[in-house]
Parts: structure tokens; C-alpha cells; sequence
């Protein structure tokens, strides 16, 4: 299985910087792939929803996949402010994040509303990326296993297959703080996540599991290279050519 490096710019980037970096991003991908010098994991670049068409037209034609951040779980309707994956779509995602613990917090996410806009994205031909991931307090009360647990039966939709969806582990703590959980730490979790996904879906040997989390050109190697780690979902290091182009080339094909 092909790894992944998804960058989550959050709400980040204006027309002008969102142009400078997706083409950088397009530019050393297509320089590495015309000189050989070694395959690259999926590389999907994820800006906010009115920066998708500069993204998408400077990365047109190269291999890089643009994401959303978020979607409505319906097709359409009075949702004002809100945009369909079915737009999304048409707009040339591949990819959407949902249930990210930024929307769990700031939008009061709810497993089973994270569930319907999986579906959603699913039913638009496109692939989720499902986020879970437990708090400091839960990790120091030693319920981190009980939280995936609650949030993978709650927001992976039950007609979910491992080709079609991918999983972020994104540890809130470690979201933006420069602070990681150690590799047998997000071993464990990536092994319960699989065993989960395998238990409810079957085939979850073909899941990709991202982590999140700090992930930066530094770290990168390290956590990479842990078991059953296929990528990473990466936030403020995204936003840095040089230090995503670390973390794009530590990924393991
Ligand atoms: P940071 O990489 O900035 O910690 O953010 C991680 C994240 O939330 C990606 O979705």
C-alpha cells in the first residue's frame, strides 16, 4: 500500500502564499519523479475550502491530490455556510478530513455526526480521512484505548472498506504543541485502530493510518517509520516547503 502525507493548513494561507506553496510542493514532486531518484508516498495538499481552486489549478498535472477540511453530511440544502461533498467534488478533492478534534471542539462534533459525513464523502466517490485521538486527560486517566474504541465504532460508517477510507490517530495533545507520544505509544494505537477496522470491515491489513500530531521534518523519520504507521496528517509543518519536503521524502513507499 502507498503511503500518504496529508497537509492540513488549517485556516491558514491566502491566494498568494496558497499559489507560492502548492506550486513548490508540485514543482519538487515533478523534479523527483523526471529524474528517478526514487518513488514518493501520495502527497495531498488540504487548504481552506475558497483556497481549493488555486491549489488545485497550480497542482493540475502533477502528483498531488487536493483534500477539504470538512464537509455537510448532506448533497444540499439551507446549510448556510457549509459546502457538500459533493461540491467538494467537483471541485477536484479526492480527499476530506472529517471529525477533526479542531471540529470535534470548536463545532461540537459528535461521533455520530462524523459518521453521516463520512458517508457523505463516501457516497460523493471521494475518500475520508476519519480523525480520532484522545485528550491529555483521557491518555493520563488510561482510557485512551476506550476513547478509540467509542470513537471508531461512532464515526466510520458501517459500509466502510480499508481501500476507500483512511484513519488519522491525531492525539489532541499532541496537535500543535510540539509534543509526541513516544513510537510504542502510537504503535499500540495503530495496531488497536487496525484490529478495530478489521473486527468491523474486514480487511484491515489495506487501512492506511495516519498519524497526526507534530509531526515535522525533524520527527519525521521516527515516526514514519513505526509499525503500521502509513503517513501522516501534518498541520503547522505544512505550511513550510522545506519542512514538508522533509517529511514527504522520510515516508516509507
Ligand atoms: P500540527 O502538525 O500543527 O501539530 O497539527 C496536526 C493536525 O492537527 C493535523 O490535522
Amino acid at each position: 500500500m502507498n503511503g500518504l502525507i496529508a497537509g492540513n493548513w488549517k485556516m491558514n494561507g491566502t491566494l498568494a502564499s496558497a499559489r507560492t506553496l502548492a506550486q513548490g510542493i508540485a514543482e519538487r514532486i515533478s523534479g523527483r519523479v523526471a529524474k528517478s531518484t526514487g518513488s514518493l508516498p501520495e502527497v495531498v495538499l488540504c487548504p481552506p475550502a475558497p483556497l481549493l481552486s488555486v491549489v488545485g489549478g497550480s497542482v493540475a498535472g502533477r502528483s498531488v491530490m487536493l483534500g477539504a477540511q470538512d464537509c455537510h453530511q448532506d448533497v444540499k440544502g439551507a446549510h448556510t455556510g457549509d459546502v457538500s461533498a459533493v461540491l467538494l467534488a467537483e471541485c477536484g478533492c479526492r480527499y476530506v478530513i472529517v471529525g477533526h478534534s479542531e471540529r470535534r471542539t470548536d463545532h461540537g462534533e459528535t461521533d455520530d455526526l462524523v459518521r453521516r459525513k463520512a458517508s457523505a464523502v463516501r457516497d460523493a466517490g471521494l475518500i475520508p480521512i476519519i480523525c480520532v485521538g484522545e485528550t491529555e486527560k483521557e491518555r493520563d486517566q488510561g482510557v485512551t484505548a476506550a476513547v478509540i474504541a467509542r470513537q471508531m465504532a461512532g464515526s466510520v460508517p458501517r459500509q466502510s472498506q480499508a481501500a476507500t477510507t483512511v484513519i488519522a490517530y491525531e492525539p489532541v495533545w499532541a496537535i500543535g504543541t510540539g509534543r509526541t507520544p513516544t513510537v510504542a505509544e502510537i504503535e499500540d494505537v495503530h495496531s488497536q485502530i487496525r484490529a478495530l477496522f478489521d473486527g468491523a470491515h474486514g480487511h484491515g491489513a489495506a487501512l492506511r493510518i495516519l498519524y497526526g500530531g507534530s509531526v515535522k521534518g525533524s520527527n519525521a523519520s521516527q515516526v514514519l517509520a513505526a509499525k503500521g504507521v502509513n503517513g501522516a496528517l501534518v498541520g503547522g509543518a505544512s505550511l513550510d516547503l522545506d519542512d514538508f519536503w522533509r517529511i514527504i521524502t522520510a515516508c516509507p513507499i
